[in-house]
C-alpha cells in the first residue's frame, strides 16, 4: 500500500502547504441555541463531523459583530464575537475541541473596509470634514456648488454607486456595500490596529488567516479622480490601476509577515486576490502573505485541456514564489459546482458561473442535477489529488446543489437589493446545512432556519448519506482519509493519455486519471484505490476520476 512519504517529517512550520481546508460559513452550519443562526456553539457541537473528514483545517467565514449587511463581511469589531453567534469564551473552546481533533484553525480578516457600525466610522461622521476621525476613511468634498454630486461616478461591486453622501458635501468611498467604508490604508493608525487584530487572535490560538479582498487595500486617489470609465480603460496588471492590485500592497504585508513569522509555528495567511496571474506570486510570497488563492479551476470549463493547462500553470507559478498552489471549486461567492457542472455550456461565456439559471428561479436552462454531480465528484477527486492545498467549502461534500428559488424576502444579499432585476446574488450557496431529514430545519437547529431550505434538502441529508458507502459524504471522507496516508511531494508528472482524459502521477507513485468525456476510456493499469462513480471492467467511465496505485 502506498503512504505518505517525504513530508510526514516536515516540521509543523509547512503544515498548510498541502492541506485540506474546510470552509465554514458560520451562520449556516449549525445552530446550538435555536435563534435560527448558525453559531460557534453549534459548530463544537459537529466536532465528530469534521474529524471524520480527516481535514487539516477549517476556515471560518466573519463571526465578529456584525449587522450582516454582507453576510458578516461588515464587521463591527475586529476582536470580538457576534453576540448571537457566542462569545469570546466560545471561541478559545472551539479552537481548543478543534485542536485536540488535530484540526487548525483558519479565521477571514476582513481590512478593506469595516461597517458602517464600526465605531470608528461613527466617529467619522460625528467629526467635521478634515478631521483625523475621516482620515481613516476615504472621504472627499462632493461636486458641484453645495457637493451634491459625488466625487465621481464609479460602480460599487453590488451595484449603484460607490460613493455615498454624509450631508455635509462631504462623501465616502465604499466600494462594496453602502455599509462597507472603505478603510484609508495610507493612515497609521489603521494599519497599527490591524497589527494589533492579527495579534490578538494568533494569541488565542489561531493559526492562519484568510485575507478578503487582498488585493484592494492600497489604493491612490489624487484630487482629480478617474471616471468609471477612464477606471475601466485602465490595465490592472501592472501595478498602477488607482484601486486594485498597487505594488504598495505589498509593504501591508512585509509587516504583516512580521507578526506571523513572531509565533511558532509562524501563523499562516491566504489571499482572496482577484488578479492577472503574474501578479499572484508576490501575495504568495514568504516575505508577504505565504499563499494565495488560485480560483481558475472554478472558473474553467469542464474539459481535459483547460484543466490541465490550469494545473501547469499554477504550479508553475507557485514555484516562483516557493508557495504551494491552491485549489477551490466552490466557495460562499460563486454558484456550487454541482450546479455549474449540471448547466449546458452556455454560448456567452459571463454566464459561466449559472447567474442567468439563478435569475430564472432554476428554471431556465434545465438543470441536470444528476450529471452536475457525477462531475462535481470527478472534479472533486481530481483536485484532492493535486500537488498543493485543497479548500473545500462546507455543504460540497454533500454534493449540495445552489439553491435557486429562495423568495424575494428571505433574500439578503445585497448584490440582489441593489441589481433590481439583474442579479439575484449569493444567498443559494449559503442556505443552512441539512443534518437530518426532519423539518423544521433539517437538523440544522431547532428553529425555522435563516435562509429557507428547499425539500429535496431531505434526500441529500448528512443523516442520509452517512451511512451509504456509495454516496458523495462518504466519498469525501474516504477521499480525505486517503490523501492524508497518500501525500507526498508537491510535484506531480503527466502521464499519456487519451485526448478526453487527463492522467498524472505524484511522486510515491499515486496515480490520478480523470475522464472528462462523454464515452467510457481505458481503465490504466493498477489497483483502483478509489472512484469518484462506479467502475465496471476495466473501463473509466465517462466524467469520473480514479486514484490507483501501480500493482
Ligand atoms: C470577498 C468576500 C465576499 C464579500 C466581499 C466584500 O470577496 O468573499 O463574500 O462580499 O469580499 O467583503
Amino acid at each position: 500500500m502506498l503512504s505518505r512519504d517525504d513530508v510526514a517529517s516536515e516540521s509543523d512550520a509547512s503544515w498548510w502547504r498541502q492541506a485540506a481546508v474546510y470552509q465554514i460559513y458560520p451562520r449556516s452550519f449549525a445552530d446550538a441555541d435555536g435563534d435560527g443562526l448558525g453559531d460557534l456553539a453549534g459548530i463544537r457541537s459537529r466536532i465528530g463531523y469534521l474529524s471524520a473528514l480527516h481535514l487539516d483545517a477549517v476556515w471560518l467565514s466573519p463571526f465578529y459583530p456584525s449587522a450582516l449587511a454582507d453576510g458578516g463581511y461588515d464587521v463591527d469589531d475586529y476582536r470580538d464575537v457576534d453576540p448571537r453567534l457566542g462569545i469570546l469564551a466560545d471561541f478559545d473552546a472551539l479552537v481548543d475541541d478543534l485542536h485536540a481533533a488535530g484540526i487548525r484553525m483558519i479565521v477571514d480578516i476582513v481590512p478593506n473596509h469595516t461597517s458602517n457600525r464600526h465605531e470608528w466610522f461613527r466617529e467619522a461622521l460625528a467629526s467635521p470634514r478634515g478631521s483625523a476621525a475621516r482620515a481613516r476613511y476615504i472621504f472627499r468634498d462632493g461636486r458641484g456648488p453645495d457637493g451634491a454630486e459625488p466625487p465621481a461616478d464609479w460602480t460599487s461591486a453590488f451595484g449603484g454607486p460607490a460613493w455615498e453622501p454624509v450631508g455635509d458635501g462631504q462623501w465616502y468611498l465604499h466600494y462594496f456595500a453602502v455599509e462597507q467604508p472603505d478603510l484609508n490604508w495610507d493612515n497609521r493608525e489603521v494599519r497599527d490596529d490591524f497589527l494589533r487584530t492579527l495579534r490578538f487572535w494568533s494569541d488565542r490560538g489561531v493559526d492562519g488567516f484568510r485575507i478578503d479582498v487582498a488585493h484592494g487595500l492600497a489604493k491612490k486617489l489624487d484630487e482629480h479622480l478617474p471616471s468609471q470609465a477612464d477606471l475601466d480603460a485602465l490595465p490592472k496588471g501592472d501595478g498602477g490601476h488607482p484601486l486594485w492590485d498597487r505594488d504598495e500592497v505589498h509593504d501591508i504585508y512585509a509587516e504583516w509577515r512580521t507578526v506571523f513569522d513572531s509565533y511558532s509555528p509562524p501563523r499562516t495567511a491566504v489571499a482572496e486576490a482577484w488578479v492577472q496571474s503574474h501578479r499572484v506570486p508576490r501575495y504568495a510570497s514568504p516575505e508577504g502573505l505565504g499563499q494565495a488563492f488560485n480560483f481558475d479551476l472554478l472558473e474553467a470549463d469542464f474539459d481535459a485541456d483547460a484543466f490541465r493547462r490550469v494545473v501547469e500553470d499554477n504550479l508553475a507559478l507557485a514555484a516562483q514564489s516557493g508557495s504551494s498552489t491552491t485549489w477551490v471549486l466552490s466557495n460562499h461567492d460563486v454558484v456550487r459546482h454541482a450546479t455549474r457542472y449540471g448547466l449546458p455550456e452556455p454560448a456567452n461565456p459571463k454566464e459561466k458561473h449559472g447567474y442567468a439559471w439563478l435569475m430564472s428561479g432554476g428554471v431556465s436552462p434545465v438543470l441536470n442535477r444528476e450529471r452536475g454531480l457525477r462531475r462535481a465528484r470527478a472534479a472533486s477527486l481530481f483536485v484532492l489529488a493535486l500537488p498543493g492545498s485543497a479548500y473545500l467549502y462546507q455543504g460540497e461534500e454533500l454534493g449540495l446543489q445552489e439553491v435557486a428559488d429562495i423568495p424575494a424576502e428571505s433574500r439578503q444579499d445585497p448584490a440582489f437589493f441593489r441589481n433590481p432585476g439583474v442579479e439575484v446574488g449569493r444567498d443559494g450557496c449559503r442556505v443552512p446545512l441539512p443534518w437530518t431529514t426532519d423539518r423544521p430545519s433539517f437538523g440544522f437547529g431547532t428553529a425555522p432556519p435563516h435562509l429557507p431550505q428547499p425539500d429535496w434538502f431531505a434526500s441529500v441529508a448528512v443523516s442520509v448519506q452517512e451511512h451509504d458507502p456509495d454516496s458523495t459524504l462518504s466519498l469525501y471522507r474516504k477521499a480525505l482519509e486517503l490523501r492524508h496516508r497518500l501525500q507526498t511531494a508537491e510535484q506531480l508528472e503527466w502521464l499519456d493519455s487519451a485526448p478526453d482524459v487527463v492522467r498524472f502521477r505524484r511522486p510515491n507513485g499515486w496515480e490520478v486519471a480523470m475522464n472528462f468525456g462523454a464515452e467510457p476510456a481505458e481503465l490504466p493499469a493498477g489497483t483502483v484505490l478509489l472512484a469518484s462513480s462506479p467502475l465496471a471492467g476495466r473501463q473509466l467511465p465517462a466524467e469520473t476520476t480514479v486514484w490507483m496505485q501501480p500493482s
